[in-house]
């Protein structure tokens, strides 16, 4: 490859120029726009590695791609080197120095893209470098995180959406009924749709980013603006990171919060740690506000077999504890704005939430357990809630 010099790019300005050799960023050379840095990388752009790593495909889902030397089989990293470090998630690019590219040419949000090294990546086959050069040309694959199976397409409409498989099909519709329960109490939240995808059961969320919007993880702005104390109690972490927020100038955070606390709480969500809520950024206003809610698959006892399901049972759950842990119980004593879920709620959304349940297959005796979960701990949750306002 010629030369090791790279610039980062967002739409058609350089911000920064680095070494990548090997297809690893190795140290920062100049910095143009400090001012448009990514939120995360740090003011002098020396956790951009970092900041890049978090956004490509995790081991657990590319470890099968690795340990083949001489194979010329890639790994995360050159796969995103390749795909100019284009992606849904943001408007930063990679562009090699020799190269004359332009945005609008070759943005995801507006030109087409391969699918085919996100059905590679699914089913898990090889990939190697030609692969994407001479046959499939970039896709949005190689900036895509968390550990999920995964991967983008593009619909009839243009819309981009992504697409998430699990075998039981439980993720999925846990990802519908935390979009039920948010439309319910006017949430923000992702479009889900259950579905196919290879004939495994999946999710279907439309993109939420767009040309001008990114999605900045709460964890981001953490790596930016400094982590909440270690020795905070759960209400300390809650209002540090309310605090963040509002400091961007983003409206209505606790009310956000706290409704994703009740959903989160009725749902026995487990897995709302600090990158799986954050803010949406327009790049042309420079406005911040609270992204749709997301990834809230991880509830519901997922995968776990009625017989193991105890609804006594406290349920340990993220973010706002130590080391990002928490009881659901203790977290609830952050909700001061309000009581979104009742019964009613839950009652109006039973019938299409059972309807999904049995378009997955999932067993009568688990669909009983988790009817009377989402009934008990919205009474349990409003004891906690009207504990607080006391
Ligand atoms: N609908 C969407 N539009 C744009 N970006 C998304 C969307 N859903 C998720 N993301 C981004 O992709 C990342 C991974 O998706 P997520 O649903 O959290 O997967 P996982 O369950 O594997 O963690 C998220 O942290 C977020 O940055
Ligand atoms: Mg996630």
């Amino acid at each position: 490859m010629p030369g090791d010099t790279f610039y980062l790019m967002r739409r058609d300005i350089p911000v920064m120029c680095f070494d990548a050799p090997n297809y690893r960023v190795s140290g920062i050379k100049e910095i143009f726009e400090p001012d448009i840095l990514p939120v995360g990388a740090g003011r002098d752009g020396l956790h951009f590695a970092d900041w890049l790593s978090f956004r490509m495909i995790p081991a657990s889902r590319i470890a099968f791609l690795r340990n083949l030397p001489g194979t010329g089989v890639l790994d995360s990293s050159e796969l995103v080197f390749l795909n100019h470090g284009l992606s849904l998630l943001n408007q930063y690019w990679i562009k090699h120095e020799d190269e004359d590219l332009l945005w609008s040419n070759i943005n995801l949000f507006e030109n087409d893209f391969s699918e085919e090294v996100g059905l590679a990546l699914v089913n898990r086959l090889k990939l190697t470098a030609d692969d994407i050069k001479l046959r499939y040309g970039v896709s949005p694959e190689g900036l895509s995180p968390g550990d999920q199976p995964k991967r983008w397409s593009i619909d009839k409409d243009g819309n981009r959406i992504l697409i998430k498989t699990d075998r039981s099909g439980e993720l999925a519709v846990n990802e519908l009924l935390a979009s039920m329960l948010a439309q319910k109490i006017g949430l923000p939240h992702t479009d889900y749709k259950l579905g196919k995808d290879n004939d495994q059961m999946a999710s279907f969320g439309k993109c939420f980013t767009s040309s001008n919007t990114e999605i900045v993880h709460a964890l981001d702005l953490f790596n930016e603006y400094g982590f909440p104390d270690t020795s905070y109690k759960t209400e300390d972490y809650y209002n540090y990171t309310a605090k963040l927020f509002s400091d961007m100038g983003v409206q209505g955070v606790q009310e956000y919060l706290d409704k994703m606390l009740c959903i989160d709480y009725v749902m026995c969500q487990e897995d709302r740690h600090y990158n799986n809520f954050g803010l949406l950024h327009n790049i042309d206003t420079d406005t911040w506000s609270m992204a749709p809610l997301y990834d809230s698959g991880d509830a519901c006892y997922a995968n776990v077999p009625a017989k193991f399901i105890d609804l006594n049972a406290d349920v340990i759950g993220k973010p706002f504890g130590p080391s990002g842990l928490v009881n659901l119980n203790d977290q609830m004593r952050n909700v001061k704005t309000g009581i979104y879920i009742s019964d009613d709620i839950i009652e109006s959304i039973l019938p299409e939430y059972k309807n999904l349940l049995n378009e997955i297959g999932m067993s009568e005796d688990k669909q009983k357990l988790l009817i009377e979960s989402l009934h008990l701990r919205t009474l349990r949750m409003m004891e906690c809630i009207g504990i607080n306002s006391k």
